[in-house]
């Protein structure tokens, strides 16, 4: 279970590979990433950099719960496991260079928060996509809300949030949660093509354009309600219950405290 990096000519590859968890992002495979991207952004010669899970089973099922009762069991290790996913969505949204998402699979919660940080989505049709927070207790970030919000409108992400419901890859590209979908056995191709195509065209211009868009979608709000309201659900009975729910495979009781 581990964040790999490969150069392929002037495209950067990340890769999440937990398989045996669906590729679910734990502690370490969050904190590898933003020097992963350190590492790209510095690289003269790259012009665009692609993420993708392990195999066609999953781009990433979301974090890893099964260290949620050891690394998320404290206000403070809430924090510390926080900050990490946001230096995580910060390097992807912050790279000079656009960054896209290659989507095989489930594209669940904290998954789906690093694919709506890249630039671009690209999903095979076996492309399954959701939010399960609200069955975890888990108060979605800021940012990635957010970033769900400028994606596809308040009106949908309200939905994906508060059912936590599965879109299959032909409903999340009607709503434009993402920006293609192609059979599963073209998709790498594709990518590559579209990869291929951001790498000739100018870097600088790119560049500009991204800087542009991000300064537009950054929300600017008082969020220190929000934050509060994410925090409160990290130190609740519910949340306790939700991820040994999770564990035990079984539907959690939820008490509202
Ligand atoms: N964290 C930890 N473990 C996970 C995981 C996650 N997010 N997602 C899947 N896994 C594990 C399962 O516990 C299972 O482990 P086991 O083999 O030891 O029992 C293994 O990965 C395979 O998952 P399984 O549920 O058997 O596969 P599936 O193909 O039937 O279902 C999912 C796949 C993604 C639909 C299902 O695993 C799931 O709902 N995962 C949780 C998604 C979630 O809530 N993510 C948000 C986290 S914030």
């Amino acid at each position: 279970m581990s964040v790999r990096t490969q150069r392929d000519g002037a495209i950067g590859w990340i890769v999440l590979d937990n398989p045996a968890k669906r590729n679910a992002i734990n502690g370490g495979m969050w904190r590898a990433i933003p020097p992963a991207m350190k590492g790209f952004d510095a690289d003269p010669g790259l012009r665009c950099v692609v993420i993708r899970g392990a195999g066609t089973e999953a781009f990433a099922a979301g974090a890893d719960i099964s260290e949620f009762e050891q690394a998320r069991a404290s206000q403070e290790a809430v924090r510390g496991y926080d900050g990490a996913l946001e230096a995580t969505l910060a390097a992807l949204e912050g790279s000079p260079r656009p960054v896209l998402a290659m989507i095989h699979g489930y594209c669940f919660g904290g998954g789906l928060e690093i694919a709506l940080a890249c630039d671009l989505r690209y999903s095979g049709e076996s492309g399954q996509f959701a939010i399960p927070a609200a069955r975890l207790s888990i108060g979605y970030g800021v940012r990635g809300t957010s970033r769900l919000v400028a994606t596809v409108g308040h009106t949908r992400a309200r939905e994906i949030l508060y059912t936590g419901r599965r879109l299959d890859a032909r409903e999340a590209l009607s709503i434009g949660l993402v920006n293609g979908v192609t059979p599963d056995s073209e998709l790498e191709d594709r990518v590559r093509e579209i990869a291929s195509q951001l790498a000739e065209n100018a870097p600088l211009s790119i560049q500009a354009s991204k800087a542009v868009i991000e300064a537009v979608v950054e929300p600017h709000g008082d969020f220190s309600r929000a934050n509060e309201a994410v925090r409160r659900c990290a130190s609740s009975e519910d949340y306790k219950e939700g991820r040994r729910a999770f564990m035990e495979k079984r539907k959690p009781r939820f008490q509202g405290k």
